[in-house]
C-alpha cells in the first residue's frame, strides 16, 4: 500500500507554508538573521514540540517564525517545502501563508510574497510541481486587520487564487469576517475557512461558513457529521472538506479515519492534507500511509481520496480532469504491478 500511496499524483489542499519550516532550516536561518534560539540544537526544539489543542500549537508555531526575515527566507522555506512535496509525487499545491504573523513583527507584505512566488515560479519550471497561494487571515486579529491585508495585496491579486482563515477558532466566529470576504469574494478570490476538530459552537461555525459566508470549501469541517442537515447542504454545494489526519490525532487522539470513511460513503468531497507537517512530523504521504493502518483502508478508497483533492481543487474543470486521468491511470499499474 505505501509503494501504491507514493506512486499515486497528489493534490494538497491545506497546508499552511509557516507550518512546513523544519528545525534545521530555524537553525540555519535564525544564525544567518541573528535570531536566539531558545534550544541548543534542532533535536532539541523538536523535543520540546508539546501540542494537545490548537492553542498549544499556535504559540509554538508564532515562535517559529521568528527566523522569517529577508525575501530569501521565504523564498527558502517554499522552495524547501514544494521540492520536498515534489519527491512525495504531489504535482499541484494550494498553499496557505499568513502574512500577519509577519507584518506584526515588522517584515513588509511585499517581501513575503515575493519570495514565496519566486519559489513558486523556479519550482514550476525546475521540479514541475505547480501550486497556487492561498492568503489566510487570523481570526485572533481584529476584522480591520484583516480588511488592510487584503488592501495590502490588492497589487498582487495576480498572485492569489484564494483567501482563508486560520489561527484561534475560540470567540472568532466566521461572521467576523463577513465584510472582508465579500470584499475578496468581488475582487474574485476563492473563499475557505478553518473550522477546526472540536471547536466551541463548531456546527454554529460551520452553518456559519455555508449561509453567511458562502465559502468554496471547508478546512478540516468533521464535526459537520455531527449534523445530518449540516453534511446535506456541503454535498449540495458540492464543497469539498480538507482533512489532514496527523493533525486531527494531535486533539482527537485518532486519526479520524471513520469519520473520513463516513464521509467517503455520504459521498461527501472529502481531501486528506497535512496541515503544518514540519511540525505534526508528518507530510501528506506519511498521513496517508498512518490513515490507511488505522483505518484499513482499501485501494479504491485511496483512489478516491486522492481523485477528491484534484475534485475539491480550485482548478479549472478541465484541469482537474487531466490530473484525475493520470490518477487512474497510475492507479491501474499500481493495481497491476
Ligand atoms: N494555523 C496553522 N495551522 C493551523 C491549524 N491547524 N488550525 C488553525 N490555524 C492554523
Ligand atoms: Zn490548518
Amino acid at each position: 500500500m505505501r509503494d501504491f500511496i507514493e506512486k499515486l499524483p497528489k493534490a494538497e489542499l491545506h497546508v499552511h507554508l509557516e507550518g512546513t519550516l523544519e528545525p534545521e532550516l530555524s537553525f540555519e536561518l535564525a544564525r544567518k538573521n541573528g535570531v536566539d534560539m531558545p534550544y541548543a540544537t534542532p533535536q532539541e526544539l523538536v523535543a520540546a514540540y508539546d501540542f494537545h489543542d490548537l492553542p498549544s500549537f499556535l504559540t509554538i508555531y508564532y515562535a517559529g517564525m521568528g527566523v522569517l526575515i529577508e525575501e530569501d527566507d521565504f523564498y527558502r522555506l517554499t522552495w524547501d517545502y514544494l521540492a520536498k512535496a515534489a519527491s512525495q509525487n504531489i504535482v499541484y499545491v494550494e498553499l496557505f501563508f499568513d502574512p500577519q504573523g509577519h507584518t506584526v513583527r515588522g517584515v513588509a507584505f511585499d517581501t513575503v510574497i515575493r519570495g514565496i512566488r519566486r519559489a513558486q515560479e523556479d519550482a514550476s519550471e525546475k521540479l514541475g510541481i505547480e501550486s497556487k497561494l492561498v492568503m489566510c487571515f487570523l481570526r485572533d486579529m481584529s476584522a480591520q486587520s484583516a480588511m488592510d491585508h487584503l488592501e495590502l495585496a490588492k497589487p498582487y491579486l495576480a498572485w492569489l487564487i484564494g483567501v482563508g482563515l486560520d489561527s484561534d477558532e475560540k470567540n472568532n466566529p466566521p461572521s467576523k469576517f463577513a465584510e472582508v470576504f465579500a470584499q475578496a469574494r468581488s475582487l474574485g478570490l476563492k473563499l475557505t475557512m478553518h473550522c477546526d476538530v472540536n471547536q466551541d459552537n463548531t456546527l454554529m461555525h460551520i452553518g456559519q461558513v455555508l449561509d453567511d459566508i458562502g465559502v468554496d470549501r471547508i478546512d478540516h469541517g468533521i464535526n459537520s457529521l455531527e449534523s445530518d442537515a449540516l453534511c446535506e447542504k456541503i454535498k449540495a454545494k458540492g464543497l469539498g472538506l480538507t482533512v489532514c489526519p496527523v493533525s486531527n490525532r494531535f486533539v482527537v487522539q485518532s486519526l479520524t479515519s471513520k469519520e473520513i470513511r463516513e464521509m467517503l460513503s455520504r459521498q461527501m468531497c472529502v481531501t486528506i492534507n497535512s496541515d503544518d507537517p514540519a511540525y505534526f512530523r508528518a507530510y501528506l504521504n506519511e498521513n496517508y500511509f498512518e490513515l490507511q493502518e488505522e483505518g484499513d483502508f482499501s485501494a479504491d478508497e485511496i483512489v478516491k481520496l486522492v481523485e477528491n483533492g484534484f475534485t475539491a481543487s480550485w482548478l479549472r474543470d478541465d484541469e482537474k480532469s487531466a490530473y484525475i486521468d493520470k490518477v487512474k491511470a497510475a492507479a491501474t499499474i499500481g493495481a497491476t504491478a
